[in-house]
């Protein structure tokens, strides 16, 4: 008997909370999506990309939409206004991504795109100088000789079989340019597909059930990542990483050894716990390569799919692909010759144009995260409480016909310098905004080009005949970032140089 009433107490409790919990947006006048009685609004997971998702309810007549991840009430923002008052403006606010990875998981919970401020204001400030044009001038010779071994790459694979698997091929080439930034280490993958550290990264590119259940605790319940024992990085990432950081900083003499001018990203991690050890500070070894291995996570997929999207249009748009190829010869010998600078490729205006459009219309991050430390006046109806998580929907606004005419169509003339400055404001996204927008933004930007320049100057990117339009091109289902779902082909048809 106490047993059954116990039960009939449970579920009454359970019963009176779901009623208060799906009431909770119409008690606010919040426009929302119903929610189902366990999953909230994430029955799309594993069903549809979040980046797809976020756009189908994107509604551009109503300013924010409340949803439910499980029971707990979030709100997506659907206006450049609310975005760049949460991004920007009220960002002191805002500084915090909802998604965390708990407090035992040293090199997830604690690398720069998962930490909580005040922490995430240290690291950062620390890492940014890592990003400047100066060092970028440095990792511009790594992107320069790794584009070269592209277009061999590319020979050898068409000689041999016809096929290029663009998104494999752009990972290898990513993993290699990445790992030697961040890790400090040389890799062969660009060339033979293969390496210590690609293992690890085509490791993160595959889907298991266990890694998917990971990655939905750590964006949507993060309170549970703990319970479960959950990790940002599989365990034989966390420990290759561990070996390869301590064999590059021994190489490099420990941390007793004075450094000058830092070179890299690691440089700057070693001085960062110099700087610790001098004040007396703790700054634990795995927090330091929690950071470095945040930007290889961080850097080689999106970049990665960047250019397996963009090579993919281009193909499909000749015209485009033409006029891009026009505006290399100018500068053909330079790039053939390996000594063609940022500078100049960052003048060559259809380029850049084509990859901004590429990256309005396959974002890899559909919404930008953020959560309030303090109530929050939204407007004059609605205040959120600390602890919500906002979503900013930036898919929804790259793919909004008034903001983008046209949206499925892949148009760069949108993106050159006269028009790109009639967009509205905070209506593009794809790096985030704010004090914590993305770190690497220069990096992928300078690197994606650097290889498309090498690609376009020796190969007509032609689509094959049997291929499917770009706006077919499926998007990766289980993935919470917008990645193809598809292996993607195009032909290479060698130019005459
Ligand atoms: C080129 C394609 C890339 C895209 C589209 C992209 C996109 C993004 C986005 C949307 C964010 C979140 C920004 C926000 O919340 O406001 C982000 C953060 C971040 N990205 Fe990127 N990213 C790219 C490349 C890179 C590269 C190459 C690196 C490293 C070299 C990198 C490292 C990071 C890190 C560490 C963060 C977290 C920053 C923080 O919280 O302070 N990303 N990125």
């Amino acid at each position: 008997m106490l047993l059954l009433a116990a039960i009939g107490l449970a579920l009454m409790w359970l019963y009176t909370k779901w009623h208060r919990t799906k009431k909770y947006w119409a008690d606010r006048n919040v426009p929302f999506i119903p929610p189902h009685p366990l999953l909230g609004n994430l029955t799309f997971l594993l069903k549809q990309n979040p980046g797809i998702f976020v756009r189908h309810i994107y509604n551009r007549d109503q300013p924010y939409v409340g949803l439910w991840w499980f029971w707990r009430p979030v709100l997506l923002v659907n206006t450049p206004e609310l975005a760049r008052r949460i991004l920007v403006k009220d960002c002191a606010v805002f500084k915090d991504r909802f998604l965390n990875s708990g407090k035992k998981d040293t090199l997830g919970g604690f690398n720069l795109f998962l930490v909580n401020d005040p922490f995430w204001s240290t690291v950062r400030k620390r890492l940014s100088p890592s990003f400047t044009g100066a060092k970028l001038k440095v990792f511009h010779k790594h992107f320069v000789a790794k584009a070269r071994e592209l277009v061999e790459r590319i020979k050898i694979e068409m000689e041999s079989n016809k096929r290029v698997n663009l998104r494999m091929m752009f990972t290898d080439y990513t993993t290699d340019v990445v790992g030697l930034s961040a890790f400090g280490v040389r890799g062969d993958a660009t060339l033979t597909g293969k390496s210590p550290l690609r293992d690890i990264t085509k490791g993160f590119m595959t889907f298991t059930y266990l890694r998917g259940l990971a990655w939905a605790c750590i964006f949507f319940i993060p309170e549970l990542v703990d319970v479960f024992g959950f990790s940002f990085f599989p365990n034989e990432a966390s420990n290759y990483f561990r070996k390869i950081y301590k064999q590059v900083v021994d190489e490099r003499g420990g941390y007793n050894v004075r450094i000058g001018e830092n070179k890299d990203f690691l440089d700057a991690l070693r001085k960062m716990k110099q700087d610790y050890d001098q004040n007396n500070e703790e700054m634990p070894e795995d927090i330091l390569i929690a950071q470095a291995a945040a930007i290889l996570q961080g850097g080689f997929d999106t970049t990665g799919s960047a250019l397996t999207f963009c090579t993919y249009e281009l193909a499909h748009s000749p015209q485009y692909q033409d006029k891009i190829y026009d505006e290399l010869l100018q500068i053909k010998d330079r790039i053939l010759n390996g000594d063609v600078d940022a500078e100049v490729l960052h003048e060559i205006k259809y380029l850049n144009a084509a990859l901004k459009e590429c990256f309005r219309k396959y974002l890899p991050m559909g919404w930008i995260d953020r959560v309030a430390s303090t109530d929050y006046r939204i407007d004059e109806n609605l205040t959120i409480k600390a602890g919500t998580p906002v979503y900013v929907n930036a898919g929804g606004m790259q793919y909004d016909p008034i903001y983008y005419p046209d949206p499925e169509k892949f148009d760069p003339d949108r993106f050159l310098p006269e028009n790109e400055k009639k967009h509205t404001p905070f209506t593009y996204l794809p790096f985030g905004e704010g004090p914590r927008f993305c770190i690497g933004k220069r990096f992928g930007v300078q690197n994606a080009i650097c290889a498309l320049a090498h690609i376009i100057i020796n190969y007509k990117i032609v689509a094959k005949p049997d291929s499917h339009l770009p706006r077919d091109i499926v998007i990766e289902k289980k993935s919470l970032f917008y990645m193809p779902g598809e292996t993607l082909y195009v032909d290479f048809v060698p130019r005459d140089l």
